[in-house]
């Protein structure tokens, strides 16, 4: 059965992934928290777009003058305003909004970020100041490939086109000036089993979805002699292995 992304998200309502335990490598030096840094100061105004729970936000974003979180799914806004109370921090606000359709101020911010969700570059470009950021950070067709391979399925898995590509084109294309596009790899190792699939059943790693087709999920059970096949042959001294492949954007409005 297919389910829109925005139904998919609202049943989660929280995107922690605190109780699985894995340890990650990184292989690049290009951290999309780091970059979010450098380019803030005391008077910035950033836009997270895709908040989810509003945990990265609220954990890992710098001090700065005002945060909007946003997000399409309210049961999301939901846990971030939750969230947000218990923080105490009073330079921030969720609010719902689809990235597709924005409705923030021109000319306002000044980073706008998104990080593994659907972005429109051109309606960034118009609520970003000039000289603002645009800071994005995605999951490309090659993530997990040797997992989905064995599977024969998963996200982006039959994409014509890497969303990278896709992505990288349209920040140049809505006007932006030094588009950077960073292939990101990063190399993971969960303790047991139980914690891989944990991330598999929370994510839609395995799912057959694509932004080529409306971002519609379709939900498979795991099936358990193809995961045990996985966990066989990548266990190691480590934990069991996952090579991730995400990719990250800068692009600057001038
Ligand atoms: C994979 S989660 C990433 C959450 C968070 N940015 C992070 O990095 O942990 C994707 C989030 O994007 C949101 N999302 C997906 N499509 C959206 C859209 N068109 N407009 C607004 N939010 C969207 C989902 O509801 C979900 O909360």
């Amino acid at each position: 059965m297919k389910i829109s992304e925005h139904d998919y998200y609202s049943k989660l309502a929280n995107w922690t992934f605190d109780d699985i335990n894995f340890e990650s490598e990184i292989y690049t030096n290009w951290i999309y928290e780091d970059e979010i840094k450098k380019h803030t100061n005391s008077n910035s105004k950033i836009l997270d777009l895709g908040t989810a729970d509003g945990m990265k936000v609220l954990k890992r974003f710098p001090e700065c003058a005002e945060i909007v979180g946003t997000d399409f799914s309210e049961q999301m806004i939901e846990s971030a305003n939750r969230n947000l109370a218990i923080s105490g921090k009073n330079n921030i606000t969720f609010r719902v909004m689809d990235n597709l359709n924005m409705n923030t101020p021109d000319d306002y911010f000044d980073i706008v970020t998104a990080r593994h969700t659907v972005t429109d570059p051109k309606q960034i470009y118009k609520t970003l100041k000039s000289g603002g950021y645009l800071i994005i950070r995605g999951v490309d067709k090659l993530d997990c490939w040797q997992l989905k391979k064995i599977f024969g399925r998963g996200q982006a898995y039959n994409d014509t086109k890497p969303i990278s590509l896709i992505d990288y084109e349209a920040v140049i294309d809505a006007g932006f000036k030094d588009v950077e596009l960073i292939p990101l790899h990063v190399v993971e190792y969960y303790k047991t089993k139980e914690d891989l699939l944990a991330l598999l059943v929370k994510t839609p790693i395995l799912d057959e979805v694509s932004e080529e087709n409306n971002n519609e999920y379709e939900r498979i059970a795991i099936e358990p002699n193809i995961f045990n096949k996985y966990v066989a042959e990548n266990t190691t001294p480590k934990g069991i292995k996952l090579i991730r492949r995400y990719y990250g954007i800068t692009a600057f409005k001038k």
